[in-house]
């Protein structure tokens, strides 16, 4: 559907849990606790009724976040039933990959589309510095790669850009010539705990990749439903993005909202302005009522993120309670 500003909006990021097996520091870091308690987060049937409603209203493409997606009990199965829905065109999943290893046959027979691996680090002790996760295994990670590359599932890496990884950059994004993997560095975005931490630049990041593969050049591919832009090396069988919400807003460009874990639609991660859908569906309402509602809230999308304008942005939840 088409919001006021005319943006075609056809993606929606689906948070099924707002916990997480892992503590990043720009995220949830040590100590913060998850505060929804069990009845407070959508059900699974209760997700499945807005997903009819968005596919309606021509959202067809849908992320399942987190937290930490595969920490809930029977997230293959609600991507099953969801993949099931008429008119549904893809369910991807970002998880941080702790417990993909064990999940990946359900995953993929339940018909998951493809896969974001969150990936800030190589290196065990930088993981635990930013994670606080002390078991952190290259090799594990590398045999993860193969074992999704194997099964032909779509995988991209993201990292966060921080003054930890800063000098990692080749080293990460190498992972695209080892695996046709797409690597993406993130620039860190001021929600949350990321706020007061120091932000590194993509250009510089960019600037030292370019000199480790000198024919590293723009492309143009669209690679997913992201506002990523690609670059392509000879020498890489994926290819490297950049996520520069800052730096270059995409906003002119958005096609998505998010479902928090709590049931509350968000237009824009900049802004705290939301629809309880949780209290709509629990009030018992028709599946007219909740795409009337669902479509109202969509058309009022903002026009852009207000992160450069720190005073304007009334989100302050974290990005494990708004879903990232
Ligand atoms: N800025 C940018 N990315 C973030 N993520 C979490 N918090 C932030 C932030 N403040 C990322 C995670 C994960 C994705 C779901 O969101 O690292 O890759
Ligand atoms: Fe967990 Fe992802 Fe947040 Fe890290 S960024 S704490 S993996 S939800």
């Amino acid at each position: 559907m088409l919001d006021q500003y005319g943006r075609n909006i056809n993606y929606m990021r689906i948070s099924i849990t707002d916990r997480c097996n892992l503590r990043c520091r720009y995220c949830m870091p040590e100590g913060v606790t998850c505060p929804e308690g069990h009845d407070d987060i959508l059900r699974y049937e209760e997700i499945l009724r807005v997903c009819r409603a968005a596919v309606a209203l021509g959202i067809t493409r849908f992320k399942i976040t987190g937290g930490e997606p595969l920490v809930r009990k029977g997230c293959a199965d609600l991507i099953a039933q969801m993949k099931a829905l008429p008119g549904l065109e893809q369910v991807t999943l970002t998880t941080n990959g702790l417990l993909l290893a064990s999940k990946l046959d359900a995953l993929c027979a339940a018909g998951l589309d493809a896969l974001n691996i969150s990936l800030d680090t190589l290196d065990p002790e930088k993981f635990r510095a930013i994670t606080g996760w002390p078991d952190f295994s290259a090799g594990e990670l590398r045999a993860l790669l193969a074992n999704c590359c194997t099964r032909g599932l779509r995988t991209k890496l993201n990292a966060v850009l921080l003054e930890e990884n800063r000098d990692e950059a080749v080293e990460l994004a190498a992972l695209a010539e080892e695996f046709p993997v797409d690597m993406r560095f993130i620039e860190l975005m001021p929600i949350g705990f990321g706020g007061s931490m120091t932000r590194v630049s993509p250009d510089e990041v960019l600037g030292q990749l370019k000199t480790h593969w000198p024919d590293l050049h723009p492309t143009e591919e669209k690679r997913g439903n992201g506002p990523a832009h690609y670059y392509a090396s000879a020498a890489l069988q994926g290819r490297i993005g950049f996520i520069d919400a800052v730096s270059h807003a995409f906003c002119a460009d958005c096609n998505r909202v998010r479902l928090t874990s709590t049931g509350q639609l968000k237009p824009c991660l900049s802004f705290e302005s939301t629809l309880d859908l949780r209290a709509l569906l629990r009030s018992g309402c028709t599946e007219e009522e909740l795409q009337t509602a669902l479509e109202q809230a969509i058309y009022r999308k903002p026009r852009a993120h207000s992160f450069e304008r720190r005073e304007e942005m009334t989100e302050h939840r974290t990005m494990s309670q708004i879903g990232g």
